[in-house]
């Protein structure tokens, strides 16, 4: 199975978190910055990762590229979101840019695997919720990076056993 990993990063946490994931999954690590239309469409696992900046924006480089994503095939392609944020600081907007993500996806035809629980997190708002459930996983560096090891465990072994 062939998976491509895509991420944005402004400050390096996204980054990092999504080296971490392409370690574990041994697949093509790529900055969105590169990413071309086929990266999207190639993969049979696409996993995208992205921060939430400015109360509730994608970060800078999936803004600017966000066009290609909208321009994807993804008909029956599995896809995965992970997103970076900070509840304390941003709890109206906790990893919104996942959900805009989503929605673009979706929109494309992909299959989203890897839903997760809110329990254990603590903020008010978040556009990355779909009947109460994120849409892929949420990771906090900011205020619960001792908890991102057993989270991104889990949401791997989800995404891996789900079609
Ligand atoms: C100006 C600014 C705005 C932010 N806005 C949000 C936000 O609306 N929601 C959220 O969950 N996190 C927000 N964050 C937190 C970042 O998403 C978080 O620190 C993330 O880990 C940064 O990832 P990066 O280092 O890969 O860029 C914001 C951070 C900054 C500096």
């Amino acid at each position: 199975m062939s998976v491509t990993v895509i991420y944005g990063s402004d400050g390096g946490c996204t980054r990092k978190i999504a080296k971490r994931i392409n370690g574990k999954v041994g697949g093509t690590l790529l900055d969105i910055k590169k990413a071309q239309r086929a990266d999207f469409e190639n993969a049979s696992l696409l996993i995208l990762g992205c921060p939430t900046y400015g109360g509730g924006d994608l970060q800078t480089d999936w803004e600017a590229r966000v066009d290609v994503l909208r321009e994807a095939n993804l008909a029956g392609r599995k896809v995965a979101l992970f997103g970076t944020g900070d509840q304390v600081n941003y709890p109206d907007s906790f990893i919104d840019a996942i959900g805009i993500l989503y929605d673009i996806v979706v929109e494309r035809g992909a299959r989203v695997v890897g839903f997760t629980d809110t329990e254990g997190y603590d903020f008010t708002g978040s556009a990355a919720l779909r009947d109460d459930r994120f849409v892929g996983l949420a990771l906090d560096e900011d205020n619960q990076a001792n908890r991102t090891e057993k989270r991104l465990a889990a949401w791997l072994e989800l995404i891996s056993r789900q079609d």
